[in-house]
């Protein structure tokens, strides 16, 4: 009976309940920075640049064993339909400080110490998992800054809309109200690997469930996958080799 009422859910935008928003990156799309992405789902449009790694000032923030990793993330006024006022809040504290730890276990910043690798994360349109578009983005700055990684880092969040299963939530569903509700679940994952290094749960989920939303998720991460990689891929081809 469940299985039955589970395939008879349907999402407000038609997708399956595993199927993800159209998505679109490019790398270098910011030729000051020294290394720079944009990553899309659907109408969430995130970029980010990456500055450094280069001294950091003042020198008691210094670190002699390896870079800081400094994120600084921020949804801009215009990016939802309520103008969101501008600068920094608690909640752009907070995602900025888990993008940090979402994407320095696949960092080797041992190469650079007393410095600092800057990225700023912005984003320019927002319809729910902007700090997962975020990371996504700013993991392929990252790369094409040259910055040493283990692989790429993949971010996405499964949701549950009262007893469902679903990736990649749009804003409708996050405000979902009936049954049980909504429930928004962010992951980051290390390519190519088990490793999650973010999982930021929003709201309520049984124990029971998570084995099927890391499938769910590592599904989605291959797909995210792919995309940044032919991202990388194009920048090279289109400029032989060169940012
Ligand atoms: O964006 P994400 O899902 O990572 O984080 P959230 O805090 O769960 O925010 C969900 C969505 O709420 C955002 O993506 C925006 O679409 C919207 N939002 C908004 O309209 N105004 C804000 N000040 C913050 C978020």
């Amino acid at each position: 009976m469940a299985k039955e009422k589970e395939s008879s859910f349907k999402r407000s935008d038609g997708r399956k309940l595993n199927e993800m928003r159209p998505m679109i990156a490019k790398v270098g799309i910011i030729p000051n920075a020294d290394g720079s992405a944009m990553f899309t789902f659907g109408n969430t449009i995130a970029i980010a640049a990456v500055y450094g790694p280069r001294k950091l000032h003042p020198q008691h923030m210094q670190n002699p064993q390896k870079a800081v990793l400094r994120c600084n993330y921020d949804l801009l006024s215009f990016s939802v339909s309520d103008r969101k006022k501008p600068g920094p809040s608690r909640r752009s504290q907070e995602i900025s400080k888990v993008t940090e730890w979402a994407l320095s276990p696949a960092l080797d910043l041992n190469s650079f110490p007393n410095t600092v690798v800057d990225v700023q994360i912005y984003i320019l349109q927002a319809d729910a998992g902007t700090r997962t578009a975020g990371i996504n983005a700013a993991s392929l700055a990252l790369a094409h800054a040259g910055i040493p990684m283990r692989d790429l880092i993949c971010s996405v969040a499964v949701g549950k809309l009262d007893k469902n299963l679903v990736v990649d939530l749009t804003k409708e569903e996050e405000d979902f109200e009936e049954g049980e509700g909504a429930t928004d679940f962010a992951m980051a994952k290390i390519a190519n690997s088990d490793e999650f290094t973010l999982m930021q749960l929003d709201g309520k989920i049984q124990p029971e469930v998570i084995n099927e939303v890391t499938k769910l998720a590592t599904e989605a991460c291959k797909q995210i996958y792919e995309v940044q990689k032919k991202a990388l891929k194009d920048v090279v081809e289109s400029n032989g080799g060169k940012k």
